[in-house]
């Protein structure tokens, strides 16, 4: 006759820091439903992982009290979270047309020059991901472009320069 072993209830390590937590516990603090803090919930998970890993959603899931495909559901549909590695800086340029009107096909010809990759690859030595966007709700000053979370605007291929030797040189993320 075959014993079978009890199953015991699996122990999840958490990737969430004990600080990130606390700020997802602070957020939905401010609002009635804990649903209404799924975005900022989201941004804490990947300012400390970088992405948006199956296991910082679960975390999310788990201290919000939501279910795990609702998370998800919500982490896919918004282009400013990545659900796959990153570089340490996301530098996202707004190619739609009040950027366009404004120089961002000059702007993108450079940062291809400059990274030596295209839109939604990483630099080799994993410093940059590319990506574009649709807007940045900076038409005002367009052509603009986030690097991590620092809004950059009038962007000239020299401000591209030192935005990108700033980032490279402190090793430090741009905006941290
Ligand atoms: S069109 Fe580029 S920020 Fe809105």
């Amino acid at each position: 006759m075959g014993y079978n072993e009890p199953s015991l209830p699996m122990i999840r390590t958490r990737v969430l820091s004990p600080q990130s937590v606390d700020q997802i516990r602070a957020a939905m603090a401010r609002y009635p439903e804990s649903r209404s803090a799924l975005l900022p919930a989201l941004h804490v998970a990947q300012r400390q992982v970088g992405y948006l890993s199956v296991e910082a959603m679960e975390d999310v899931a788990e201290v919000t009290g939501l279910p795990l495909n609702e998370v998800a559901s919500v982490a896919s549909f918004y282009t400013m979270f990545s659900l796959r590695p990153v570089g340490r800086h996301v530098v996202r340029l707004c190619t739609n047309i009040s950027c366009l009107l404004c120089g961002s096909d000059e702007v993108l010809a450079h940062l291809r020059r400059r990274l030596g990759v295209g839109p939604g690859e990483t630099t080799p030595d994993g410093a940059f991901t590319l990506r574009v966007e649709e807007c940045l709700a900076a038409c005002d000053r367009a052509p603009a472009m986030l690097v991590n979370e620092e809004l950059h605007g009038r962007l000239t291929t020299q401000a591209v320069d030192t935005v990108l030797d700033r980032a490279r040189g402190d090793g430090q993320a741009v905006g941290d």
